[in-house]
């Protein structure tokens, strides 16, 4: 391998949520709140991003950025930027979408907060699959707006969408829009084009709008291939695609994603409330993450899916009693632990405070999650290893 991804890094003193935000995030608590472990002698597998760096060609191309020394106002004016997005769809996953429906954001949170406000009216609902990443239920609550949960089907770890359960809810009037996740956080599903096909043709027969959260497309198992939902309904309006290159290369706090959205009308209202200038420093990361990343997320996958299958084993060996599933996409572990753990307890407070393991588990998935940890794999393996073994350790006590 090129990348070295067993290389451990210091992220002390960066403002990282992920080393330093998880009292407020996962426990609601102050940053006084105490545990029988110091800080750092958690293994932290919550939040999603990855513990490898961000690649060098898109570090040299924000030192150039940086060259430049003005960091005045920005907006992407070079169509350098739209090629490279562009381009990298295209490669990816045989599509691409028209330059004129493209705008960014700060954020796919940030979007999902606006786009909401911009597409229903107050009485109106939303329809989220469960387990859900929770933002997507944060969305609707900023909004005022109902919240209706399809919970997902689940065989021995495979999860599918339960059609009638969702048509149902679908043939609700006040039932406007579907935030979907595809590929799925936290199941990990890469949905096949029958079930998006399925999926969408009863959105479509219900009026109901969709936006499909696609953050997690660059990061699938090896051999797997993203399916845009727009690309199955090409020329359609009713899908607004949402992607960024945050998750797959690292780079989250440059809070930049691309949204992508055919409707007329929501995007005049999005031109005319959405504050729309740039981060510099992001546009010349996307842009160079787009360029240039290629190389570097080939062997990240390959990484990855190493790291997924010595969870897999380990597990087996180690918890045979829970159920675990290689996810299809994303680099975090979907685990039904409730052979081992009550129904009600709480799974990130169980783990912090007797395995010294910050995860995230449970009702912080909206619905559908009782009994499951989800574990960020994004990790040198000799740390994956630790955690798993603290884990497997409390629960066979
Ligand atoms: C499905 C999904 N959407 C969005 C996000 C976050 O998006 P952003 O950082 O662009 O706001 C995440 C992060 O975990 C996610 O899993």
């Amino acid at each position: 391998m090129k990348y070295n991804f067993d290389e451990v890094i210091d992220r002390k003193n960066s403002n990282a949520m992920n080393t330093d935000g998880f009292r407020e995030y996962i426990f609601h608590a102050p940053q006084d709140m105490k545990f029988p472990y110091e800080d750092d002698e958690f293994i932290r597998m919550w939040i999603a991003d990855m513990e490898f760096a961000t690649p060098q060609v898109i570090i040299d191309e924000v030192k150039k950025r940086l060259d430049k020394r003005i960091f005045g106002y920005t907006k992407i004016f070079d169509p350098k930027y739209f090629e490279a997005f562009s381009s990298w769809t295209k490669n990816l996953c045989d599509w691409s979408c028209k330059k004129e429906d493209l705008v960014t954001s700060p954020g796919i949170i940030p979007a999902l907060y606006e786009l909401v406000e911009y597409i229903c009216k107050p009485d109106e609902k939303i329809i989220i699959f469960t387990p859900s990443y929770a933002y997507f239920k944060h969305a609707a609550d900023y909004n005022n707006m109902e919240l209706v949960c399809s919970p997902l089907k689940n065989e021995d770890g495979y999860y599918t969408i339960d059609l009638e359960d969702f048509e149902e809810k679908a043939k609700d009037e006040k039932a406007k829009l579907c935030i979907f996740c595809n590929p799925h956080n936290p199941t990990g599903r890469v949905w096949k084009e029958e079930e998006l096909r399925k999926f969408a043709d009863i959105c479509f027969a219900n009026d109901v709008l969709v936006i499909s959260d696609e953050i997690h497309c660059d990061l699938l198992r090896t051999g797997k291939k993203h399916i845009p939902l727009a690309k199955l309904y090409p020329g359609s309006d009713k899908i607004i695609t949402c992607m960024a290159p945050s998750k797959t290369f690292n780079m989250a706090g440059l809070m930049f994603s691309n949204i992508i959205i055919p409707n007329k009308e929501i995007m005049q209202k999005w031109n005319e409330r959405h504050y729309s200038f740039e981060n510099p420093l992001s546009v010349a990361s996307a842009q160079a993450a787009y360029a240039y990343g290629l190389e570097w997320l080939t062997e990240l996958k390959l990484y990855l899916d190493g790291n997924f299958e010595f969870a897999e084993k380990y597990l087996k060996e180690h918890l045979p009693k829970a159920v675990f599933k290689i996810s299809e996409a994303t680099y975090l572990g979907w685990v039904d632990i409730n052979a081992y753990v009550d129904k009600d307890c709480d799974l990130p407070l169980l783990f912090a405070n007797k395995a010294g393991v910050l995860l995230e588990g449970g009702d912080m998935f909206v619905g559908n999650s009782d009994g499951f940890i989800r574990l960020n794999l994004a990790c040198p393996r000799a740390y994956l290893e630790k955690g798993l073994e603290r884990i497997c350790n409390l629960l066979n006590k």
